[in-house]
């Protein structure tokens, strides 16, 4: 795929001074279009939730412990039955073609060589089934559940015969927020990008509404599942199911109860509603909520091994990491994806040991100052 609309030409090395997270937020304007970059790196509205998503990791603090035997440590982890060799799985990130051509299966390959465990985007701009076939493990697929059940189901067996080990179910983005970022920026999805797995939807039927009727009311919100197409959906699939995009302690309890695997606490990347707290500020109560069983999944803001860190010890069993796999595809291709991802692996494996925490069981809310 070729992209008319490309900046500088992605690096093949890596420059001496990008060695964190943050440099490749940092490099990523002069290789992405700036219409492209603002729909990214934007959140909704006045960015409020986007700020907090980092403000909220800031105000941490670390407490370590001295002189602790630190030798028999690692990263290795178990999150939804899934051994994982770091607590840090790529969020699923639609249409990856927008920065690089290799676009996730780019992203997929990087994952795989660097044990990083990738959850592919029902709007990927490669088929769900070409990136399985670059992914190593975790292989899991998030679904956007569309109108028609038919559908949606058809996604499923897809993911299903591909070879996905769990389905992600995305909740809080039925709607766009309001992007006035990426509006002001002009952006619109340039052609040559698509949402590929869904090339043969069928139309929705067209809507026409009253005078007193609202097109986001009667109109896109008659078109979103409910509760009901989830308890549709267990039933359809053997698969665990795991719930993106929930804040409310109660929505978190629920999704226990009615027997799913588990949720990512998440205000996606603060693109969506605006003014809502973020996934960090949350955690300890759904945690306490939940008990200690139920597999809890957050993001928004990572950045840091000590991001890492700080979640894990608020209750997290693993976090997500959404847009620097995008900065990182556009700087320098795969390459760029195994180097940052290679970069946060060392951080948190720095983090431990400067803590005192040699596993991941050690990190606990004592390992944080209060
Ligand atoms: C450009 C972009 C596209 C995204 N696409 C999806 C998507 O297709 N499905 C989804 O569940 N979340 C999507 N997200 C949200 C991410 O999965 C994740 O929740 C968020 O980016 C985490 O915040 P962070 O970017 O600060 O790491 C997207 C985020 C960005 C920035």
């Amino acid at each position: 795929m070729s992209l008319p609309f490309k900046r500088r030409a992605p690096l093949n090395s890596i420059p001496a001074d990008l060695v964190s997270v943050a440099d490749y937020a940092r490099y990523a304007p002069d290789f992405i279009p700036h219409a492209i970059m603002e729909y990214i790196a934007g959140g909704g509205a006045d960015e409020i939730s986007l700020k907090r998503n980092r403000t909220a990791l800031d105000e941490l603090h670390i407490l370590p412990r001295a002189l602790v035997n630190c030798t028999a440590g690692g990263t290795h982890t178990q999150v939804l039955g899934e051994p994982l060799r770091h607590p840090l799985l790529l969020a699923p990130v639609a249409f990856q073609t927008l920065v690089h051509p290799e676009g996730e299966l780019g992203t997929a390959e990087a994952a795989s060589v660097l044990e990083t465990g990738m959850i592919a985007s029902t709007l990927s701009s490669y088929s769900l089934e070409e990136i399985a076939t670059r992914c190593g493990s975790p292989k899991w697929f998030q679904l956007y559940m569309q109108q028609s059940r038919d559908f949606t189901l058809g996604l499923v067996r897809r993911a299903e015969a591909a070879g996905y080990t769990q389905l992600m179910v995305t909740v809080d983005a039925p709607l766009h927020g309001i992007r006035n970022r990426a509006q002001r920026a002009g952006y619109e999805l340039p052609a040559g990008v698509e949402a590929i797995n869904l090339k043969d939807r069928p139309p929705l039927p067209s809507a026409s509404f009253e005078p007193d009727q609202s097109i986001v009311f009667q109109g896109m919100m008659s078109e979103v599942p409910t509760w009901d197409d989830i308890a549709w959906l267990q039933q359809e699939t053997s698969l665990p199911i795991t719930l993106k995009g929930l804040l409310h302690p109660a929505d978190v309890l629920r999704a226990r109860d009615i027997g799913l695997a588990g949720a990512v606490i998440s205000n996606h990347g603060g693109r969506t509603l605006d003014c809502v707290p973020s996934a960090i500020d949350l955690l300890p109560r759904i945690r306490q909520t939940v008990g200690p069983d139920f597999a809890l999944l957050m993001d928004g803001g990572i950045e840091r091994g000590t991001d890492i860190f700080k979640a894990i010890a608020l209750g997290a069993n693993a976090v997500l990491l959404g847009r620097p796999q995008l900065y990182a595809l556009a700087v320098a291709g795969k390459l760029g994806v195994a180097h940052m991802l290679r970069i946060l692996r060392e951080e948190l494996e720095v983090t431990m040991a400067l803590a005192g925490t040699p596993t991941i069981a050690d990190i606990t809310p004592d390992a944080l100052f209060k």
